[in-house]
């Protein structure tokens, strides 16, 4: 079966910033500094400024900027991280890379993400840090998180690798933690040629300890003194072009995002399909479209039958995944309940018009027809 409408379209994207990496990795490859240097500053630059924070680091990968941020942190064995247990995995394994004890949270039913009272329930006398998690590109209501977090002298790290341009209250993803964290893998709305991702932070003693855990744990202007026990993950310089280029795309991208969203919005206004609703106070970057339906498999085959590739963002909650069940702690019955209902629909800044309507008309064809079934 050909593909009519694939989930996500990164040809097309690279082609619109080809001319600007070409001419970018012609400079990079006559200068041939690939670790660090001025792509790498640049991006730093003008990362940090777009996210409203003073400081940014480029690290290899969204889930070292987690790790590392906890690592510089000083937060590891006998210390709790709260994590939604609607994630990816990598935000509970980074705590546990980190040494420390990821403790699961339930989400709400209309985000999925994390709430102040389902933050709340998992606190205990050990908990050092949360990581609220922007997952689907929506931020949660951080305004009551960060009085619950205050409450408790817990610390906020945001784990925005799906939020690149999302806003609360008009205050940028990545910028109202304690440290904000992001990954450019190469399908995000912000996304690399391969594994890259940064932290920002307000916090300029933090930063530093995060340049040099990223870099072996060197002293600051130092080759061979190192003052910390750190590890290699530096963003690379071709990676950094890359960024670059795409930096100067990624409102407008995310706008495209959100008109598709909106058409999915009004088409399945009146069916069954429940889009997972937005935050107030929160603007979505959608990096996914995520709906919940009845007789998941059904539609999904069915979508398959018309073209239309689909994916399940995530199947299987963190807590119920084979090496984190030691780290569970009774049910979480939110997330368990969404896991067998999610279904992500394709959603990228170049999806045509009549890809659009093939989905909306596909999903509703299959929904009456997965109910006629039941009945
Ligand atoms: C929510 C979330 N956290 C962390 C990560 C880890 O990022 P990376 O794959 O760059 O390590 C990802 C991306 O895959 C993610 O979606």
């Amino acid at each position: 079966m050909s593909v009519h409408v694939p989930f996500t379209d990164l040809a097309a994207m690279t082609r619109e910033v080809r001319p600007a990496i070409d001419q970018g990795w012609a400079q990079l490859l006559e200068r041939s500094a690939f670790i660090g240097g001025e792509a790498v500053v640049e991006f730093e630059e003008a990362w940090a400024e777009y996210c409203g924070a003073p400081h940014a680091i480029g690290v290899a990968n969204g889930t070292d900027s987690l790790q590392l941020t906890l690592m510089a942190l000083g937060i590891g064995p006998g210390d709790e991280v709260i994590v939604p247990t609607n994630t990816f995995v990598a935000t509970a394994e980074a705590v546990v890379l980190a040494g420390a004890t990821p403790r699961f949270a339930d989400v709400s039913p209309q985000t999925l993400l994390l709430t102040s009272a389902d933050f709340e329930a998992a606190i205990t006398n050990r908990t050092r840090a949360v990581i609220v998690v922007h997952l689907y590109g929506q931020m949660p209501d951080m305004d009551s998180l960060g009085r619950a977090a205050d409450r408790a002298g817990v610390v906020i790290i945001e784990d925005a690798a799906q939020a690149h341009g999302a806003t609360w209250r008009g205050r940028p993803a990545g910028s109202m933690g304690r440290a904000g964290s992001f990954s450019f893998y190469p399908g995000k709305n912000l996304g690399a040629f391969g594994d890259a991702g940064a932290v920002v932070t307000a916090d300029a003693d933090l930063a530093n300890r995060i340049r040099s855990v990223r870099d072996h744990g060197r002293m600051a202007g130092s080759h061979y003194r190192h003052e910390l026990i750190g590890t290699n993950s530096r963003l690379d310089a071709i990676q950094a072009v890359v960024l670059n280029a795409k930096l100067a795309r990624l409102d407008e991208w995310n706008e495209a995002r959100r008109s598709i969203m909106m058409r999915y919005r009004a088409a399945f206004a009146s069916s069954p399909v429940r889009l997972v609703e937005d935050t107030p106070g929160g603007q979505g970057v959608y990096h996914l479209a995520v709906a919940r339906v009845p007789q998941r498999t059904r539609i999904q085959q069915h979508l398959a039958t018309q073209g239309i590739q689909s994916s399940i963002h995530y199947p299987i909650p963190c807590h119920r995944q084979d090496p984190y069940l030691r780290f569970a702690d009774g049910r979480l019955p939110v997330s368990e309940a969404a896991a067998s209902e999610i279904l992500s629909l394709p959603i990228f800044p170049h999806m045509r018009d009549d890809q659009i309507t093939q989905v909306c008309d596909a999903v509703l064809e299959a929904v009456s027809a997965a109910e006629v079934h039941v009945a």
